[in-house]
């Protein structure tokens, strides 16, 4: 049986970049809702023949075990790598927040990534090949900045999540979170639309803007054997804005 990678988020930004560089290496399951987008993202892959597309909601947390349980015994493939890319982001100022909103954000960001690693743990599904899972977090999840009070609960959820299946999973499985600063994505594509906060954002940045590239190597890095001692861990990967007090 084949040994794939997961990408959820697949269809934009980070998580295609990710696809693109990963299916040089693994076939490479393809999640998102816009068929359209994972399509393309699987033509600008090696091999497209190869990269699976697992078109899902991953706000309907309730039939996710099921359905990604069926996809992979329907196309008898296994799974030694995850990367939890997929994310829902709005900003609005605690006046504005409705459980709705919490529980749409805690249902793409957290809890369909959970329960993707219990199904990959399931031994009769996928046998004991899951061996790491790195979490696309995001550097809010350790600080705090106006309007992102749900956003930055769901990441910070994220990383509690990482580090109690880190303890849980190990040996077998590693786990780690990569939190990323800013990144033009579609995401965040508005911020970058406006040019004085484009120099602004800069400036804040002692390494200078990222790209997403530049979160994929460390992804890379933290899914292999390289980092067979690594587990647990939040990697911030945001060009040094997060220590920077310069005032
Ligand atoms: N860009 C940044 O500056 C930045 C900074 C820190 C952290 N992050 C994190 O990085 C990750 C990637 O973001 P990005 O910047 O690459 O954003 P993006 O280009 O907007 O991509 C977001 C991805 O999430 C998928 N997604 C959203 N809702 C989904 C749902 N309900 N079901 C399945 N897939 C869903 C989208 O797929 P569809 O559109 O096909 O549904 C899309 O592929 C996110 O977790 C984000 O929170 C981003």
């Amino acid at each position: 049986m084949k040994e794939c990678i997961i990408i959820t988020g697949a269809s934009s930004g980070m998580g295609r970049e990710m696809a693109k560089k990963f299916s040089s290496s693994y076939p490479v399951i393809l999640n998102g809702r816009d068929l359209e987008r994972l399509e393309e993202t699987r033509q600008q892959c090696q091999n497209p023949q190869n990269q699976l597309i697992w078109q899902y909601d991953l706000e309907n947390v309730e039939d996710v075990e099921q359905t990604l349980a069926t996809f992979l015994t329907g196309h008898q493939v296994r799974v030694a790598y995850f990367v939890h890319c997929a994310g829902y982001m709005k900003t609005y100022p605690l006046k504005m927040v409705s459980a709705s909103l919490f529980q749409q954000t805690f249902n793409i960001n957290v809890i369909s990534g959970a329960l993707i690693i219990k199904t990959l743990m399931n031994r009769k599904l996928n046998g004991d090949t899951l061996k790491s899972v790195v979490l696309i977090s995001s550097n809010i999840s350790n600080f705090g900045a106006k309007a992102f009070g749900v956003y930055g609960a769901s990441k910070g959820a994220m990383d509690a999540l990482m580090r109690s299946l880190a303890v849980e999973l190990a040996p077998k499985v590693r786990l780690n979170s990569v939190l990323p600063g800013g990144v033009r994505t579609t995401m965040t594509e508005h911020m970058y639309q406006d040019e004085e906060l484009v120099k602004r954002m800069a400036a804040t940045y002692p390494l200078g803007l990222g790209e997403a590239n530049d979160i994929y190597e460390v992804v890379n890095f933290l899914l292999s054997d390289k980092a067979r001692w690594i587990t647990g861990q939040q990697c911030t990967v945001d060009g040094g804005r997060t220590i920077n007090i310069t005032g």
